[in-house]
């Protein structure tokens, strides 16, 4: 790494211009948006795509998403818009909102790993926008984590993975959201939700659009079933120790579960992933740490800080760990889709 630059409080317009300059020239950086930081480089410069791919030990049939920052950029990279994903832009970008469209041959197959469509968003974060705008380039950017690990939303969680890998990385403070984009694909006219993220399903409905959620958001994928997204397919978000996901939406009867748990594993070291509410009635159990992942009334608190708790769980030397699980309404779709695949599909629903 050339250098960290720290644009917390505010952005230099000098190192703003040497890192979109380095860009141009091939570079390969991390950068805040609003969702999780990126691992970004030049869409249409296939060296420098391959040394994302490299740096993250990505697969190489899990595309990437092209950033843009206007409309015009979007021309070079996509060859049709229909009026219904042109209603979702309107309505959501810039923000959290990835839609899979067709690809102009522009956009190298390196970043889309020979798919005919592209995954574009448009984001907020003003760190992002101001890159993308003065590089002048769409920006091809995966989640800034080494694959499989959960996706960076604070500076000092993937220094250390990736300082080796690229030549600047952006520290904008912490993700406001939290968790990655909501992926989408309009088929037939429906909005298929591929990964659920902060702009939900209801507020998708609430455009007028009818949509539906992939059949895979909460079931593993088996061998040779197809898949809408090949993200799907990948182990993601997964600690090391063995974690099970526990939702109820009776409190009393997801608490018991727990607790019958921790009893039959009183030998062992507990982690529990839970809300800051539940705190006292887990922190006096000898065998357990407790770790907070937010409020319960809160879930965009959860949203922002789970990533963050999962890394954390390694850093413990646990035996086992438990989640609280929250409702899949809301932002909470996205979160339970994120845990129940950092458990590897190991939840259970009372
Ligand atoms: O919020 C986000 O989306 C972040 C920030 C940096 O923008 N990026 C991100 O990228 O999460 P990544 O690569 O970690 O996740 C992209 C997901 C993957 O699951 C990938 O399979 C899917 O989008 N995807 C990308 N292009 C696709 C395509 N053409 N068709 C279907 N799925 C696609
Ligand atoms: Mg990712």
């Amino acid at each position: 790494m050339k250098e960290l630059i720290d644009f917390k409080e505010k952005i230099d317009k000098d190192k703003l211009e040497e890192v979109c300059k380095s860009i141009k020239d091939g570079s390969v950086i991390v950068f805040p948006t609003e969702t999780v930081y990126g691992i970004g480089a030049n869409a249409l410069d296939k060296s420098a795509v391959k040394k994302i791919f490299m740096a993250k030990n990505r697969p190489t049939d899990n595309p990437l998403i092209v950033h843009i920052s206007n409309y015009d950029m979007l021309d070079k990279v996509v060859s049709n818009v229909t009026k219904y994903e042109k209603i979702l832009m309107d309505k959501f970008w810039p923000g959290p909102l990835t839609i899979i469209l067709p690809k102009k041959e522009e956009i190298p197959n390196i970043v889309t790993c020979n798919l005919d469509t592209v995954g574009v968003r448009m984001p907020s974060n003003k760190i992002a926008i101001n890159i993308i705008e003065k590089s002048g380039v769409p920006i091809a950017a995966p989640s800034a984590n080494i694959s499989g690990k959960p996706s960076g939303t604070l500076v000092t969680d993937i220094v250390d993975e990736l300082k080796d890998s690229v030549d600047y990385i952006i520290d904008g403070g912490i993700s406001d959201i939290g968790l990655e984009s909501t992926v989408v694909k309009l088929e037939n006219d429906v909005v298929n939700i591929l990964r659920p993220g902060a702009i939900t399903k209801e507020d998708i409905l609430s455009t007028g659009l009818n949509v539906v959620l992939d059949k895979h958001l909460f079931k593993d994928v088996q061998e040779n079933e197809k898949v809408a997204s090949p993200g799907m397919k990948h182990r993601h978000y997964a600690p090391k120790v063995k974690t099970i996901l526990v939702y109820s939406n009776d409190e009393k009867k997801e608490y018991d579960r727990i607790c019958d748990i921790i009893n039959e594993n009183n030998n062992k070291k507990i982690g529990i992933l839970g809300f800051n509410e539940n705190k006292e009635k887990y922190i006096n159990k000898p065998n357990v740490k407790f770790m907070c992942i937010g409020s319960k009334h809160d879930l965009n608190s959860v949203a922002k800080n789970v990533f963050t708790v999962l890394r954390k769980l390694d850093k413990y030397d646990l035996d086992l760990s438990i989640i609280e699980g929250v409702e899949k309404q809301g932002i909470g779709l996205a979160i339970m889709n994120r845990l129940t695949r950092a458990c590897g599909y190991n939840v259970i629903e009372l």
